[in-house]
């Protein structure tokens, strides 16, 4: 079998000295906000797979007919011997992109969650001989240090998880990830596009309630980190439609007045009857804004896939 390798880039307290600055500023300031990251520990990524086959949820399937469609262009274009995949998750679409590498040598899974890294790179190592995958716990949002593996690299950031940072970090982000890349290295970037709001809303409220156990479950995650007395079940999950921002928020709306205790931080948080916590931004785009933001970062786009849909964008951007 080949080599799986897991490098924790961040010291063990690091992660929750991170949850107690979020939580502290999130919580203490107007509105109230919550940073997605958190909602991913092992009960959170179990329910984003989950998210990823309901009807309403799109992206998934709409990205997944891309990459079936393209992968073999995009390693063409690429010639990768090293495929870094930011938000990994349980990489299970990223498959397609790997059977599609003739030359690939090394996968670099990144993620916040240790559980969807260790799950998804130990099964990838039995499923694919040859190819060796060094998965780093780390924070895509910090200065990334990958590590030292045969170029070209294509670096993918799969999902429409670009939508979940703010425009500002965005800006921040993609710099930071052309710092990465060298000459010759290119950037594979998913991104959901703009579309009827009904669609939009329905996907982050389907029928079953999956998505509104997902955003409660950031409640259960301060509770058992930060010994907090959250509720989960006195809050109700609101997605809406922010027409001039272009973009879903997610929300846990309080059902009545209420104060929430959390020890760790010595705290005591007050929220008023449908008072709301912000806990996900998901923006959604259009062509020219993708290719501005990535000339913006110092990256020129060069192939602009979508689904037959026309639901869902991948792109491909290098250094110039
Ligand atoms: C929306 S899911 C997408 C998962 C997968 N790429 C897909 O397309 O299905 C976001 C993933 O990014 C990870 N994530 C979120 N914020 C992160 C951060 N700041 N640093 C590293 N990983 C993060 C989550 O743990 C989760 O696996």
């Amino acid at each position: 079998m080949s080599p799986f390798l897991v490098t924790r880039t961040l010291p063990e307290d690091a992660t929750s000295a991170a949850l107690r600055a979020d939580v502290l500023h999130g919580l203490t300031g107007n509105p109230k906000t919550l940073p997605p990251k958190w909602f991913y520990d092992a009960r959170g990524s179990e329910l984003f797979e989950r998210i990823t086959e309901l009807t309403e949820y799109y992206p998934t399937r709409a990205e997944r007919e891309i990459l079936i469609d393209r992968a073999a262009g995009i390693a063409a274009a690429t010639g990768a011997r090293t495929l870094v995949e930011l938000g990994s998750g349980s990489s299970e679409k990223t498959r397609h992109l790997i059977d599609a590498f003739p030359g690939l040598k090394v996968y670099v899974p990144v993620d916040v969650s240790e559980s969807a890294l260790t799950q998804a790179g130990q099964a990838l190592v039995a499923e694919r001989p040859g190819l060796a995958v060094h998965a780093l716990i780390a924070d895509f949002t910090a200065r990334l240090e990958l590590p030292d593996t045969p170029g070209p690299r294509l670096v993918a950031f799969l999902g429409g998880t670009i939508g979940n940072l703010l425009p500002a970090e965005r800006a921040e982000f993609l710099a930071s990830v052309r710092a990465l890349l060298s000459p010759g290295d290119a950037l594979l970037l998913g991104t959901d596009l703009v579309k009827d709001e009904g669609v939009l809303v329905r996907a982050y409220d389907d029928a079953a309630g999956v998505t509104a156990a997902f955003n409660r479950n950031v409640l259960s995650v301060v509770n058992r980190e930060l010994g907090a007395d959250f509720e989960p079940d006195a809050f109700d999950h609101v997605a809406l439609w922010d027409a001039e921002r272009e973009w879903i928020e997610m929300r846990l709306r309080s059902r009545d007045a209420q104060t929430v205790k959390i020890p760790a931080l010595d705290l005591a948080v007050e929220f008023a009857a449908g008072e709301e916590l912000r806990t996900e931004v998901s923006a959604k785009f259009r062509q020219d804004g993708v290719r501005g933001e990535l000339a913006a970062a110092g990256l020129e786009l060069t192939h602009w896939w979508t689904d037959g849909g026309g639901r869902f964008a991948l792109s491909l951007s290098v250094v110039p």
